[in-house]
């Protein structure tokens, strides 16, 4: 079998080890991957989102199956231009992909639905937007209507910073020219609940906690991620199956009867408020750094399910361990906002902890940095508090100038 995957961070190189686990010893090929994903794939210099570039390929080398791992790609129609050309492609096609890359469509939907989630507004004029934040008063959230790389969001505490980030999105149109969603401000413990979903059918999987402050003590501004685990006591039995039947499941049977089915990995961020579990959002894609503490944990083969989901056969079942992954973040200094690339990273080798790359590069056998998120260090455990020490221990290990990352992974879950 010849497998390509799309993408160059660290929820690829987790896809890429999942695939690598099964037996079926596919030949793996990644666009345009990174320098850890290059010690289990063959790294082929093609942009996420060249998606004539992609099908090209793909016909070239004769591949089974194409995984596209960011939202980007899926936004611009990667999937549906695979599948036109014949091509097995696993992930959401442009339509149904919009349930992340507009925040209207996905608002609009989950109103129609009774999906529960935070009450809103959509607007493009700054005045309206301005007199709307006035009535409903702080906090309010304030969200760019398009794909910011999980940048495009305001929690605004006082007037002034919600009038800010209303001139940046709608007057200076900071993100581009895109309208906002105002949120009404919810409060509670959040939660990553991805499914496999092949149109009808929904299949859970573990659900993950992500840290999206930059600092300890969840401070300073929201990244991409900073660090994960799974599973998350915190969330109850009876709150996975609510956020199930209530949540996931319709959300999936919406998109068909919209006539925009979803295939691929349907993602909530739910959130546990004093009146029930809500929705912030849904992402179309597996979770950045989620993917990376949850497929270690799978134990079956991720190649039969992607197949099945293609082809929406029926899965039996979908084995997870029992252990306890807890991973951290190592980001360049300055992340999210400015920061430098191309520092020397040492210190590798021969660590217990998997070790995910998220952005770097490899030059005549040292590797640099080269990105915001640069690397995540993941550890199994019996517990949380021995998975926390492993892949501290370990990330203590990886030496380089430029990288910080936070010591308080778990916080919530281990210092009740
Ligand atoms: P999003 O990109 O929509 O996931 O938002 C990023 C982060 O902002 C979320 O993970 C939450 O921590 C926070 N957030 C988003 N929407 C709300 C809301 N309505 N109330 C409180 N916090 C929110
Ligand atoms: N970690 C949040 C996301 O993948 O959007």
């Amino acid at each position: 079998m010849n497998i390509l995957v799309i993408g160059s961070g660290g929820r690829e190189h987790a896809i890429i080890d999942a695939i690598a686990r099964s037996p079926k010893n596919a030949k793996i090929y990644a666009a345009p991957g990174n320098a850890g994903i290059a010690q289990l794939a063959e790294c082929v210099n093609i942009k996420d989102t060249d998606v004539e570039g992609v099908v090209e390929f793909a016909k070239k080398k004769a591949i089974d199956l194409v995984v596209v791992g960011p939202e980007a790609g899926l936004a611009v129609g990667m999937v549906d231009a695979l599948t036109e050309a014949g091509i097995k492609a696993f992930g959401p096609t442009k339509a149904a992909a919009q349930i992340e890359a507009s925040k209207e469509f996905a608002k609009d939907l989950m109103k129609k639905y009774n999906i529960p989630t935070a009450g809103y507004a959509v607007f493009d004029d700054y005045a309206k937007a301005l007199e709307y934040v006035k009535k409903e008063g702080c906090p309010i959230v304030i969200k760019y209507d398009g794909l910011a790389a999980g940048k495009g969001v305001v929690i605004a505490m006082t007037l002034e910073e919600a009038d800010q980030a209303l001139k940046d999105m709608l007057v200076d149109d900071k993100f581009g020219d895109a309208s906002v969603v105002i949120e009404e401000f919810l409060d509670g413990p959040e939660f990553s609940f991805m499914c496999f979903c092949d149109g009808e059918r929904v299949y859970p999987m573990e659900i993950s906690q992500d840290h999206k402050r930059a600092y300890e003590g969840d401070k300073g501004p929201n990244t991409g991620g900073m660090g994960a685990y799974s599973p998350v006591p915190i969330i109850t039995k009876e709150d996975l199956e609510y956020s199930y039947n209530n949540i996931m499941v319709p959300t999936a049977k919406a998109m068909v009867k919209e006539g925009v089915p979803f295939k691929g990995v349907l993602y909530g961020g739910l959130m546990k408020t004093k009146s029930g579990v809500k929705v912030i959002e849904f992402n179309s894609r597996f979770g950045d750094p989620e993917t990376e503490v949850v497929l270690p944990r799978l134990e079956s083969d991720i190649i039969d399910i992607f197949l099945d989901i293609v082809d929406s056969k029926k899965i039996e079942e979908i084995k997870w361990s029992k252990d306890v992954t807890l991973g951290i973040v190592l980001a360049s200094k300055g992340y999210p906002l400015d920061y430098k690339k191309g520092f020397k990273i040492t210190g590798l080798d021969g660590l217990d902890s998997k070790v995910f790359h998220m952005g770097t590069k490899m030059e005549n056998g040292e590797y640099f940095t080269n990105g915001g998120r640069v690397l995540f260090v993941v550890a199994k455990g019996k517990t949380l508090a021995e998975a926390k020490e492993k892949a501290l221990a370990d990330t203590e290990k990886i030496k380089c100038d430029n990288l910080f990352y936070r010591r308080d992974i778990g916080h919530r879950a281990l210092n009740k």
